[in-house]
């Protein structure tokens, strides 16, 4: 592009962009174009249709311009524009962590839900990634506690920098590294309202989409041979980590939800629905400790 200031307006800006990014391939070229546009200019929404016609800046379109740049090498938007919404978040989001997908917003909802059974719950979300389901629960419940564990590092950072964007509730949250509950201190056995988890449970051999296996993290995604490498062992070690009538909510994928809800059974839960996503697929497991009412 490289265009001198004050000689283009966001509205050129946007048709240049679609037109080359349906040139290079892209799918979703509308979208992306205008994401894009959106965060160069930092107008949002109908905002931006409002500076149609203002000039943009060179700064704005050297910004622009590298956006564009990584796109058509075909790097998922999420990671160009660095931020995507979650629920009520606004979360920052890299490579170092998993892109957050819409079923994961509605298994966050079953972990509210869970959570809101109880005064002040506690909660921890394991392997937090962005931080998203667990910084929802923060958020979106007054009074809960959250812990947020991961093993990598990397993806603790992105998750601690989400945490400041949540103002209030991050004096609720705790971050810990380290492997599934290992993560935790032991005097915190016995002590979780809720866990909930989105572990890696892709199988080995499944075939990823080239934007996933090339762009996202590969230990956020596989689970060995069955992909139930995590899912199992969380299940069964959940329990020790929950109070009497406490929730497990595990996201997966829809032919592990079976197995994963017998072998909730299998280890101590009183109960284990699946439920399904908006797509009506079979994407999570709700399983409650003995305890309730109803046992
Ligand atoms: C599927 S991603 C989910 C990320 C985020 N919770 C979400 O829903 O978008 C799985 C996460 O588990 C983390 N992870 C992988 N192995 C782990 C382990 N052994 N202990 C803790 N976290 C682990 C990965 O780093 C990654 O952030």
């Amino acid at each position: 592009m490289g265009l001198d200031e004050g000689t283009v307006s966001w509205q050129e800006l946007l048709d240049e962009s679609i037109s080359r990014l349906q040139e290079a391939g892209v799918e979703d070229a509308l979208i992306s174009a205008r994401r894009i546009v959106e965060e160069a200019s930092g107008f949002e929404g109908a905002e931006l249709v409002l500076h149609f016609t203002e000039p943009a800046t060179k700064r704005c379109v050297a910004h622009l311009d590298s956006m564009m740049a990584r796109r058509m090498d075909g790097e998922p938007l999420q990671y160009v524009v660095g931020r995507w919404s979650f629920r009520m978040l606004d979360l920052l989001v890299d490579s170092r962590v998993l892109i957050p997908r819409p079923e994961t917003e509605e298994v966050a909802g079953w972990a509210i839900e869970e959570a809101q059974r109880f005064e002040t719950p506690t909660v921890v979300d394991l392997g937090t990634g962005t931080g998203a389901i667990g910084l929802s629960v923060a958020t979106e419940v007054e009074q809960s506690l959250v812990y947020l564990t991961d093993l990598s590092s990397d993806a603790l950072a992105v998750a601690r920098a989400n945490l400041i964007g949540t103002g209030r509730a991050a004096a609720r949250v705790t971050i810990s590294e380290g492997s599934w509950f290992n993560a935790l201190h032991q005097d915190l056995q016995g002590s979780f309202n809720v866990v909930v988890s989105n572990p890696p449970y892709v199988r080995e051999d499944d075939e990823l989409p080239a934007v996933v296996r090339d762009w996202e993290p590969g230990m956020a995604l596989r689970a060995g041979a069955d992909g139930l490498n995590d899912l199992l062992p969380i299940a069964t070690e959940a329990i020790d980590w929950l109070v009497p009538d406490g929730a497990l909510v595990l996201e997966m994928a829809p032919d592990q939800t079976q197995v994963v809800a017998e072998h909730c059974l299998a280890v101590g839960f009183a109960s284990a629905e699946v439920r399904a996503d908006l797509s009506g697929r079979a994407r999570a497991v709700v399983a409650r400790t003995p305890g309730g009412t109803t046992d």
